[in-house]
C-alpha cells in the first residue's frame, strides 16, 4: 500500500515468531514461510488487513484467499467438513492441501477474504514456523503467495523482498521452502470432491484417501468456481515455449533430466533436476523461472516434464506461465 513503509526482516526464532504474530494481531502484513511457498499473511477476520493484502499484491480483488489454521479443530470452527473433507484433512494435514468447504455459522473469515462466497478455503500448513505463528496469532490467517499479482510465487525471503520490499511490514525468513509449488486445492461442497488446483499433494494420493476419482475443474470454464485461477496467474516477463526438444537460437533453456551433451545449451540455462526427480524439480521451479527471467530473455524454452506425481502441478504452473497475456 504505502511504498514508504520499511519492511523488517525477522529471523525464524522465538522473538521473530512472536513479533510476526503481534504484527498480524495488529492488522499488519507479514510474509510467512510455509512448506509450499512464502505467503503474504494478514488477519483473515479483518477486512482492512485483507484489503491491504490485495493492495500490496495488486491482486484482482475477486480472488478469494486461503485461510490458515494451526490444526483441524481450529479449521472445523470455520468450515463444515463432510466425510470426504474429513478423510482428506486427516490424511494430509498438516501439509500442502487446501480444502474449500461451506463456511460454518461461526466462521470468522471476513467477506473480503472469501470474495463474497458461502464457502471458505482452509489449510493447516506443516511448516513448524508457520504453525508457531498461527498458534500465537490465535485467529485464521489469510495468505496468498507473497508475490505481486501475476509474478511467480516466492520460495525464498529474497523473492518476497524483490516484489514487496517497502509494501509490507515484515518478512519472517526461514530459508527456502521445501515443496516449492502451492497446495493442492480440493472443493468438498457436497457431491463428489473436485480438484480445483493441482499442487503439493499428488492427485493419486488424494484419490486414494477418499477412495474415488477426483473431478478436475478446468480453469477458464463457463462457471469457474475458483475465480482466482486466472490463465495468466504465473507469468514471467519472458514468453514461455513448452515441451521444447532443444533451445532455439537466442532462447533461454529450462531443462529437466539429463541434457543432450553435444554443446547445444545456451549460456542462460537452468536444469530443474538433472536426475529427473519431480520433487526436486517442483522445489526449484519458481526460483529457476525467476533466475532466467531476471536476465531478460525474450523466450524461455522448457523441456517436457512428465505428468506423473508432482509433474501435474509443475505442468499446470508452466501452462499458466506460457498463457498468452
Ligand atoms: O500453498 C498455498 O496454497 C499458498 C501458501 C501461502 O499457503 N497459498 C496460496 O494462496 O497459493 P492463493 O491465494 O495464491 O491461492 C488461493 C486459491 C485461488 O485460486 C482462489 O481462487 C482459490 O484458492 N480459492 C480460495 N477460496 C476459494 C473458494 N471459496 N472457492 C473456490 N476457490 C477458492
Ligand atoms: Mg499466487
Amino acid at each position: 500500500m504505502t511504498a514508504s513503509r520499511r519492511t523488517q526482516r525477522l529471523s525464524a526464532n522465538a522473538a521473530g515468531i512472536a513479533a510476526a504474530a503481534d504484527l498480524l494481531r495488529a492488522g499488519r502484513l507479514v510474509a510467512l514461510p510455509t512448506e509450499t511457498v512464502y505467503g503474504l499473511a494478514a488477519d483473515a477476520s479483518d477486512d482492512r488487513a485483507v484489503a491491504s493484502i490485495y493492495a500490496a499484491k495488486e491482486r484482482p480483488s475477486f480472488n478469494p484467499l486461503i485461510s490458515h489454521l494451526p490444526d483441524l479443530d481450529a479449521a472445523r470452527r470455520q468450515g463444515l467438513f463432510d466425510a470426504p473433507a474429513l478423510a482428506l484433512a486427516r490424511a494430509f494435514w498438516p501439509g500442502p492441501l487446501t480444502l474449500v468447504v461451506p463456511a460454518s455459522g461461526g466462521c470468522t473469515v471476513c467477506g473480503l477474504a472469501r470474495a463474497g462466497l458461502d464457502s471458505v478455503a482452509l489449510r493447516v500448513p506443516s511448516h513448524p514456523v508457520a504453525h508457531a505463528v498461527l498458534q500465537a496469532a490465535g485467529r485464521p490467517i489469510a495468505a496468498p503467495s507473497a508475490n505481486r499479482s501475476g509474478r511467480v510465487s516466492p520460495t525464498r525471503a529474497e523473492h518476497v523482498l524483490a516484489d514487496l520490499d517497502g509494501r509490507i511490514d515484515a518478512v519472517l525468513d526461514a530459508g527456502p521452502t521445501a515443496v516449492g509449488v502451492e497446495s493442492s486445492i480440493v472443493a468438498c461442497l457436497g457431491g463428489a470432491p473436485r480438484l480445483l488446483r493441482p499442487g503439493g499433494v499428488p492427485r493419486a494420493a488424494l484419490e486414494a484417501a477418499i477412495g474415488q476419482p477426483l473431478a478436475i475443474v478446468a480453469d477458464g470454464g463457463a462457471a469457474p468456481i475458483a475465480p482466482g485461477l486466472l490463465a495468466s496467474h504465473y507469468a514471467p516477463r519472458a514468453a514461455v515455449r513448452l515441451d521444447a526438444e532443444a533451445p532455439g537460437p537466442g532462447e533461454a533453456w529450462l531443462g529437466f533430466g539429463p541434457e543432450p551433451h553435444d554443446g547445444v545449451l545456451p549460456a542462460l540455462a537452468v536444469n530443474l533436476s538433472p536426475t529427473g526427480d519431480l520433487t526436486e524439480a517442483a522445489a526449484n521451479l519458481f526460483a529457476a523461472l525467476r533466475r532466467l527471467d531476471d536476465r531478460g530473455p525474450a523466450t524461455i524454452a522448457v523441456a517436457p516434464i512428465p505428468m506423473r506425481g508432482l509433474g501435474e502441478a509443475i505442468n499446470d504452473r508452466l501452462r499458466r506461465a506460457a498463457a498468452p497475456r
